[in-house]
């Protein structure tokens, strides 16, 4: 499945993941900058916190409660905002598009 990242200045980067891996993981692996993920996939840093575009939300689901709890202490969460660590990959999200904070924390 194919996820589209969009940096905060507008680049896009189209991946195509294996199923079963992260957001995350594609972008730290693809080179795609703005996912730090300092915890390394354990929903524990926030610091691979992105933003699910509008259309994808019923896909990819509300947060659950320990990403909700990490997500309370990022500063530019929004409604739609995600970690990126804990949206596994499945062919339902095939064309997935995700936008990047302008800074991670
Ligand atoms: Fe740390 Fe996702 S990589 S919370």
């Amino acid at each position: 499945p194919q996820v589209t990242y969009i940096e905060h200045d507008g680049t896009e980067h189209r991946i195509a993941l294996e199923e079963g891996l992260s957001v995350m993981r594609g972008a730290v692996d693809n080179g795609v900058p703005g996912i730090d993920a300092d915890c390394g996939g354990e929903c524990a840093c926030a610091t691979c916190h992105v933003y699910v575009d509008e259309a994808w939300l019923a896909k990819t689901g509300a947060p659950g409660e320990q990403e909700a709890s990490m997500l309370s202490f990022a500063a530019t969460a929004q409604p739609n905002s995600r970690l990126s660590c804990q949206i596994t990959m499945t062919p339902a999200l095939d064309g997935l598009v995700v936008r990047l904070p302008e800074a991670q924390h």
